[in-house]
């Protein structure tokens, strides 16, 4: 069974979080620069939010406020979907359809240890059923 830290192992367990304080144009900066639709908000070592580009459009465009002078905490979705590192990447699948979220945060206790999204999640997926089909492809073909 491929959990989620078989994707952190790949991936790293770096993360990219802004502070609560944070203004929405200098978060959506930084989401640029690291080439990423999420930033975790992190307030004293601990994870308190996150900030999407889902957040941005909804809460920021869609309600005519300045991205200039909006904190990121006036914005963000504080109620957190999160896993651990030995949650399944079908149950990580299943939270992400179910909560309509495309970044799961992993915490091991009260700690950060990385960030899984959607993509992570479908390409490992079909990274796996390419091997189950190759390895059924031997199987019928080779004997
Ligand atoms: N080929 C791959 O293995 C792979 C993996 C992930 C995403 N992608 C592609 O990238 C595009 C967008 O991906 P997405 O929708 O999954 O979201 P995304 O653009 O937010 O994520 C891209 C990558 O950045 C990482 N990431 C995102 N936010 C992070 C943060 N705050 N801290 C640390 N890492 C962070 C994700 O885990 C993922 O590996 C899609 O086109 C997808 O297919 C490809």
């Amino acid at each position: 069974m491929i959990v989620v830290n078989d994707i952190l192992k790949e991936k790293g367990h770096d993360f990219f979080f802004i502070y609560p304080q944070t203004l929405t144009i200098d978060a959506l900066k930084f989401m640029a620069e690291k080439n990423v639709g999420a930033l975790l908000v992190m307030e004293n070592n601990v994870l308190c939010g996150i900030f999407s580009e889902r957040d941005y459009a909804r809460k920021v465009v869609l309600l005519g406020k300045s991205s200039v002078n909006t904190p990121v905490m006036d914005v963000m979705t504080s109620n957190l979907v999160v896993v651990k590192k030995e949650t399944s990447i079908n149950e990580c699948m299943q939270l992400m359809t179910r909560q309509h979220v495309r970044h799961l945060p992993v915490l091991e206790g009260e700690q950060v240890v990385g960030v899984v999204s959607i993509g992570d999640v479908v390409s490992r997926i079909i990274r796996e059923q390419d091997n189950m089909i190759k390895q059924l492809e031997d199987y019928i073909y080779k004997g």
